[in-house]
């Protein structure tokens, strides 16, 4: 922000009744109308914020009431296993954010009565709250000052300040973490919170700003210089890494063999078919009868090692393609039918049928296995 002080600028308690004013005026007439808006209750909306990490809005608002419905208040959520509330938390990804969710609801119960705290660091101490979260819950749920930095506000902050470095930087967020707490009125910060992310949400976005729309141009230092489409400066996206794996489906008559991913693995906690990252395949690699050939022959050498199976005959059944942040994977889905007795440990390993996999927590490509070899069942008499 440049030294002098501007007529726009927020840094006078004149200009930021102005720009407050004018924002919330904008917000009447132009938020949505989403479900956790509608309430005032702190355990809806950290459900909420939590789900919404990583996740669009369209996409939340499905798993948002689905949730609720079933762990409708903190004490129902802190009582439910850890298994449940992943089956829960499926297909919406970055699993970690559901098991600190129970986590956190246990301490709730445990330490606070099952009230949710009001002060910040209070907020902060739980398993999975951040400071972005432990502000929004105590404006939209308490309608206290707190300040908000997200990923709509942390852009929108950055165009009103004209803020030229990396706002990722220590600088650059402490920064706009300094701006969002001056932006704090006494009363209904609440609702200025969320005019806030409404206004990075629909008007000021990451490409194309629509400065036109925009209630507080006045007090945009970007829009005064015409920055607004080099403001935050973009990184480079990291490059795609290109992954094969398998994921081997053994059945031994209607049941399949399932392993529960261990806390220090991706996807830890969901159950999942014993799973491999293929070297004798590249991704770009056409599926011809040679290369399937040898990617089942590894295959089968990786359970005789690590699980102590041993199996012929395998099957290229399906093939799947999944990105889920800077992956990309091409997984190679594979049946075998075991005959015989094994001595595969009991405690991280599970029989079951694809009926009881439909209610099992899985990954994403987990599921999507189980659903086609569900229809292939179907469709074979
Ligand atoms: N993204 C994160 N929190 C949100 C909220 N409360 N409303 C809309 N989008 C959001």
């Amino acid at each position: 922000m440049s030294g002098a002080e501007q007529p726009g600028d927020l840094t006078t308690a004149a200009a930021l009744v102005s720009f407050r004013r004018r924002l919330n005026a904008w917000y009447r007439q132009h938020a949505r109308p989403l479900p956790w808006r509608e309430t005032s209750d702190p355990y809806s909306i950290w459900v909420s914020e939590i789900m919404l990490q990583q996740t669009t809005v369209a996409a939340v608002i499905p798993f948002y009431h689905r949730f609720l419905t079933r762990f409708p208040t903190v004490r129902q959520l802190a009582d439910a296993s850890e298994e449940e509330v992943l089956q829960y938390w499926e297909g919406l990804g970055y699993y970690s954010r559901g098991r600190n969710l129970r986590k956190a609801a246990i301490e709730i119960v445990n330490q606070f009565d099952g009230e949710f705290p009001r002060a910040v660091a209070d907020l902060e101490r739980l398993p999975g709250i951040g400071r972005y979260t432990a502000g929004a819950i105590r404006s939209f749920a308490f309608d206290l000052p707190a300040p908000i930095v997200e990923a709509n506000t942390q852009r929108l902050y950055a165009r009103l300040i004209g803020l030229d470095g990396d706002v990722a930087s220590a600088s650059g967020k402490s920064t706009l973490w300094s701006f969002a707490e001056r932006l704090q009125p006494k009363k209904s910060a609440g609702k200025l919170n969320q005019a806030l992310m409404e206004l990075g949400a629909q008007v000021c976005t990451v490409s194309n700003p629509r400065c036109e729309q925009c209630p507080v141009p006045m007090h945009c230092q970007a829009f005064a210089t015409g920055r607004q489409e080099t403001i935050p400066t973009r990184k480079a996206r990291p490059q795609l890494t290109h992954l094969v794996e398998a994921t081997c489906a053994i059945h031994r008559d209607d049941r399949f063999l399932v392993r529960l991913r261990q806390p220090d693995e991706r996807w830890a906690g969901l159950w999942d078919f014993p799973r491999f990252e293929l070297s004798a395949l590249k991704y770009e690699d056409r599926s011809t009868q040679r290369r399937i050939h040898k990617l089942i022959r590894e295959c089968e050498e990786s359970l005789r090692q690590e699980l102590a199976v041993s199996v012929t005959q395998g099957e290229l059944v399906h093939e799947l393609k999944h990105g889920v942040t800077r992956y990309a994977i091409r997984l190679f889905c594979l049946t075998w039918e075991l005959e015989g007795p094994t001595n595969i440990p009991g405690d991280r390993f599970s029989w079951k049928t694809l009926t009881e996999l439909e209610t099992t927590p899985m990954p994403v490509t987990g599921r999507k296995f189980v659903s086609w070899l569900k229809r292939r069942k179907n469709r074979v008499p």
